[in-house]
């Protein structure tokens, strides 16, 4: 059964899978979701994905539908029903179905939503060249640790890669580096690790948590602190991390060359590293 679908503990066929349009999640973006991919038919950092999933769902006061252990069983469930290669696991959950008030009654129940897709991952002539990257303003709101289905500002952020053929934009607040739209960004700077710290300004990533730790094992010095827009340009080296780009060489942003034009040293290493704990 292709692209799976899961609504509320049912598993369906993708294109029969509907939730009311009274959904709050539909109406008002009241929800939160995780990412997750398989490597070799398992999924990756399941547990971690899913701290994550009740850290946003506590912040939102919303409840949580399952345990860790549910949602372990209704994932692994899925993607031995879609039974693809690698697929990519979306879950989600929303505060629930009422008629439309900003205000919410406590007894809603969640709705749950998972679908489970094929996962293409990237080429590998991508990952060996690295890829190009503009700024854009960071426009989002102050909760950016919640994954939170509110993805307006990361949707308009995104329409921009795409018109200027690109393939991430990394978000500026206030001259600072925050994240990419769908990623996090780390820099090089003199054989340092340097990433925006843990807080209301990023999402933390899962694929992040896993380099910090990589680079650390690898004796390299790590920063958790934020760079300027002005030394991200002169880093010596910029990738990116996530669920989708793995451990990404930026080669170039805003049309201004980075380091050789080349993923660099320590790129290389940490997705030489990555790909080996992955699999
Ligand atoms: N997003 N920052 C943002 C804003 C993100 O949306 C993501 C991932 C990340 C990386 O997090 P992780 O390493 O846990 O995947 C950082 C997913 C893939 C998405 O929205 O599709």
């Amino acid at each position: 059964m292709p692209n799976v679908a899961f609504i509320n503990g049912s598993f369906m066929p993708l294109a029969e899978a509907k939730v009311s349009i009274e959904d709050r999640g539909f109406q008002f973006g009241d929800g939160i979701y995780e990412v997750i991919r398989t490597y070799k038919g398992r999924p990756f950092a399941l547990d971690a994905h899913l701290a994550r999933l009740d850290r946003s769902a506590t912040a939102l006061d919303l409840t949580q539908p399952y345990s860790c252990a549910e949602w372990t069983h209704h994932v692994l469930e899925g993607i031995r029903r879609a039974a693809y290669p690698e697929a990519k696991i979306y879950v989600q959950v929303t505060r629930g179905v009422a008629p439309r008030d900003h205000v919410y009654a406590d007894e809603l129940r969640p709705t749950v939503v998972m679908t489970v897709r094929e996962f293409h991952p990237l080429d590998r002539s991508v990952q060996a060249a690295g890829v190009e990257a503009i700024t854009t303003e960071d426009i989002r709101w102050g909760r950016c640790d919640i994954k939170s289905v509110n993805l307006l500002a990361n949707v308009l952020a995104r329409q921009q890669v795409k018109k200027a053929q690109v393939f991430e934009t990394i978000l500026v607040k206030e001259e600072l580096v925050t994240e990419g739209a769908v990623s996090n960004v780390m820099v090089v700077q003199g054989g340092t690790v340097v990433t925006a710290p843990e807080g209301s300004r990023i999402l933390s990533g899962v694929t992040r948590a896993v380099v910090l730790d990589l680079a650390l094992s690898e004796g390299l010095s790590i920063q958790e602190r934020f760079v300027s827009q002005a030394d991200l340009y002169e880093a010596d080296e910029v990738f990116l991390t996530g669920t989708t780009v793995e451990v990404l060489a930026v080669v170039r942003i805003d049309g201004k060359v980075i380091g050789g034009g080349r993923p660099g040293p320590i790129t290389q290493r940490l997705a030489a590293g990555f790909t080996s704990r992955v699999g």
